[in-house]
């Protein structure tokens, strides 16, 4: 998703091996290697020093895009994260607000609180795709900021762009998402203080539910 040809921006890089497959495969001229922790950047130093890439990855301490300018990348990515800090490290970052400034997330969790930051947020997500490691399912979200701020559905921040796929990979992701609200549902339907939120639920569900027989049919 990362786009080719640009400077690329890796938020929370630990060992580097993202911005280093980058570099090494001609994606991106040359990569910014950021980590809040020292031990991480070590780690990436090694890698970077192991690689023979140490004059095309550029390391830096950095809590999100903090000591980072605006001028030094094009392309940025967060993966690793949970969704919640993602969306926090984003929406603190006033010039990412740049249709020009492509932003790539695959969080460990709470997608829907990304995909809920970026729609509320004048950013338009492009492209979503899931992958599975080690037995592990992974989604990725790419958006860029269009500053228009769109009506969306009930359910759409827990399936966003994925509704659009029909792999299996897709529809077992956001089959997950709504196993996880049905449960949810489960637990406050007999709490008389939630009625509110579990009518709001019912019909979130409903929309996924909706979504993902349109996908299957
Ligand atoms: C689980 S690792 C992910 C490494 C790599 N991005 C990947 O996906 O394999 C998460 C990394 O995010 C870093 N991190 C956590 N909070 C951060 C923040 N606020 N700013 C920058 N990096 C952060 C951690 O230090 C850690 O190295």
């Amino acid at each position: 998703m990362v786009c080719p040809g640009r400077r690329v921006c890796d938020i929370g890089t630990d060992h580097a091996y993202l911005p280093a497959y980058l570099v090494l495969n001609g994606i991106s001229p040359s990569a910014l290697a950021c980590d809040i922790g020292k031990g991480p950047l070590e780690n990436a130093r090694k890698s970077v020093e192991a690689y023979g890439i140490a004059d095309k990855v550029e390391l830096r301490l950095s809590d999100g895009l903090d000591e980072i300018r605006e001028d030094e990348a094009q392309e940025f990515v967060f993966c690793g994260m949970g969704g919640t800090l993602m969306a926090e490290l984003i929406g603190r970052c006033e010039w990412l607000k740049n249709p020009d400034k492509h932003i790539v997330v695959q969080p460990m969790s709470h997608i829907d609180d990304i995909r809920r930051y970026f729609i509320k947020n004048g950013f338009e997500i492009e492209k979503e795709s899931v992958c599975v490691d080690s037995g592990h399912i992974y989604a990725a979200v790419s958006a860029h900021y269009t500053g228009e701020i769109k009506e969306y559905p009930a359910g759409y921040i827990y399936y966003g762009e994925l509704a659009v796929n029909t792999d299996t990979l897709s529809v077992q992701y956001v089959e997950k998402q709504l196993s996880r609200l049905q449960k949810h549902l489960k637990g406050i339907e007999n709490n008389p203080d939630l009625r509110e939120e579990y009518a709001e639920l019912q019909s979130v569900i409903s929309d996924i539910t909706e979504v993902l027989s349109d996908v299957n049919s």
